[in-house]
């Protein structure tokens, strides 16, 4: 599947039909520059999966508008058409104010359901005040929506834990949208996931959905078992499905990935190559010829940063012959700076950093090059192209694209993954080196076995992991969901017919306490019966 077939897909349905993406983070944002105003593009596994898609698509993008210069760029309804060199979609901007942000994306979204859903031993923080917020602004989210699809018949495809209440607020306002929401982040354990505060009414928010989809089936399980212990609903284990409000729900796995064609077309170009030269300069002298183990990632306590340096550590103390034949090169973005352990993180890797290149470094070789900076696409994959090691090691994940795209970058067929084993891409990358990030030692050990792995067996693994990552590519994962939806909704329902089915629903979702008891009355009723019955039949006395 590629850009073209799936665009092809869209276009018998989009006749009649809007397609509307939603999400927090922007495809985008522009940003005041000495000479102007630039667009970039963030640091973010949701925005390289789905951008491709909108692309071969079209459609509109809405999300947050939150750079410095967001605000000049758009027109009176805040849309501005993106990529700025090839217009192929519409972003509509939504505002919030720094309250709302605070409580709706560092309050709700990152210090409660970020450390809830990754098992890595944060303790999520949870507010009132915040849970309003997030809320209201769920509210804005679809208020915008609305707007924008206005009396057409549309597909909103929603992303993320930011907007788990938007798709109960939309069904309700319209029973007719085609409603897929795509949870970027693990599902965890009913045991874990009991602790929220709210979780009816958030379950009850993704229960609005068509379609709901996690990367991996073990999110799919975790989440109907949440949704069974936790409100009134049928939970259907066959079809993998969750009727409540007497409409159905079907929860599925889709394993997300990268647009390899174009990745790898982008590894040959010019701005590929000037950011090699830049990195080979920062590198310094004589670093070119030592092994470079890279890291991509943002500064966030689940990438297991720390972990990685300690295995590095390791990997040098136990190894002295490898000074000066390795370096680390981690490219690593701010984050959810505002967040207190977000500030730990930061403050752990600063001592480590300083304690590593203290203890191993020399006149002429420093040990680990850290570039703490917003790394746009172009330098990621110059990293990729000069790495002989690219190191993954979150602590938990719900995919990571970092490992798919370094593989769909190395159209030269050469180099090593270290992989943890606590992401979801350590289920389709089966030929990477799997590791356990606790487990120092093991780290140390993989990146050794990394260093000493033969050219042959290196291009063997690489090259049947570029076949997975070819194969399910992301247009593949697109249309694996859209035809999910097409099999499963009814496209032809009129919005006055879905208006009926909805109240119909919600009467049934009223009774549904009532027939529960109906039903476990009438099993009492006819089970005293038999009893006695048997009893007559038997002569034995019944107690009752
Ligand atoms: O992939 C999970 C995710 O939270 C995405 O939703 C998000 O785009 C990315 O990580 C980066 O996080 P943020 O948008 O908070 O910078």
């Amino acid at each position: 599947m590629d850009a073209l077939a799936l665009g092809n897909l869209f276009a018998g349905i989009k006749k009649k039909t809007k397609v509307v993406v939603v999400s927090n983070r922007q495809p985008w944002f522009h940003e005041r520059v000495a000479d102007g105003i630039r667009a970039f593009r963030p640091a973010s596994g949701l925005v390289t999966a789905l951008e491709p898609i909108i692309e071969a698509v079209g459609g509109t993008w809405i999300a947050h508008g939150s750079a410095s210069a967001d605000r000049l760029v758009v027109d009176r309804k805040n849309r501005v058409r993106l990529p700025e060199q090839n217009p192929r979609f519409t972003l509509r901007r939504v505002w919030l104010t720094p309250k709302e942000e605070e409580g709706y994306y560092y309050g709700i979204s990152n210090k409660a359901l970020w450390p809830l859903c990754h098992i890595v031993y944060t303790k999520p923080r949870f507010s009132r005040k915040d849970w309003e917020i997030y809320r209201d602004v769920n509210k804005r989210f679809s208020d915008t929506v609305l707007d924008e699809v206005g009396d057409s018949p549309a597909i909103v495809f929603i992303q993320d834990y930011h907007l788990a209440l938007l798709p109960r607020y939309l069904r309700n306002a319209r029973p007719d949208l085609k409603l897929v929401h795509f949870w970027h982040i693990p599902w965890p354990n009913r045991e874990a996931f009991r602790i929220f505060p709210w979780s009816e009414e958030i379950l009850d928010g993704l229960l609005g959905n068509d379609l709901l989809g996690f990367h991996i089936q073990y999110h799919c399980n975790n989440f109907l078992d949440t949704v069974e212990k936790t409100m009134e609903a049928m939970v259907d284990y066959e079809n993998f499905s969750i009727y409540r409000g007497g409409r159905p729900t079907y929860i599925r796995p889709f394993p997300i990935s990268v647009d390899f064609k174009q990745i790898g077309i982008d590894a040959q170009s010019a701005a590929v190559q000037d950011k090699k030269e830049s990195f080979i300069r920062e590198l310094g002298p004589g670093a070119e010829e030592t092994k470079i183990y890279v890291g991509a990632d943002r500064i966030d306590y689940t990438k297991g940063i720390p972990e990685r340096l300690r295995g590095f550590d390791l990997l040098l103390q136990r190894n002295p012959d490898l000074k000066k034949k390795v370096t680390m090169l981690q490219l690593a973005a701010p984050s959810r700076t505002q967040i207190e352990e977000y500030g730990r993180i930061n403050d752990e890797i600063e001592n480590l950093l300083e304690e590593i290149n203290r203890r191993h470094g020399t006149d002429s070789w420093k040990p680990v090059h850290f570039l703490r900076a917003h790394h746009d696409y172009y330098a990621v994959i110059a990293a990729y192209l000069m790495a002989d090691v690219v190191m993954v090691t979150s602590l938990h994940d719900g995919m990571n694209l970092v490992a798919k795209e370094f593989v769909a970058a190395r159209t030269d067929g050469d180099g090593v993954l270290l992989l943890s084993q606590y992401t979801g891409a350590a289920r389709d990358l089966t030929d990477a080196v799997l590791i356990n990030p606790y487990d120092t030692d093991q780290v140390a050990d993989a990146m050794l076995q990394a260093f000493r792995m033969p050219e042959t067996e290196r291009r063997q693994r690489m090259a049947r992991m570029r076949a997975q990552v070819e194969k399910d590519n992301i247009y593949e994962w697109g249309r694996k969901i859209f035809e999910e939806l097409l099999k499963r909704v009814h496209f032809g329902k009129s919005r006055s017919e879905a208006m009926r089915a909805s109240r119909a629903g919600s009467v049934i979702q009223r009774l549904n306490p009532h027939l529960a008891a109906v039903k476990f009355l009438t099993l009492r009723c006819s089970s005293a019966i038999l009893k006695k019955v048997h009893a007559r039949l038997t002569g034995n006395g019944v107690m009752s």
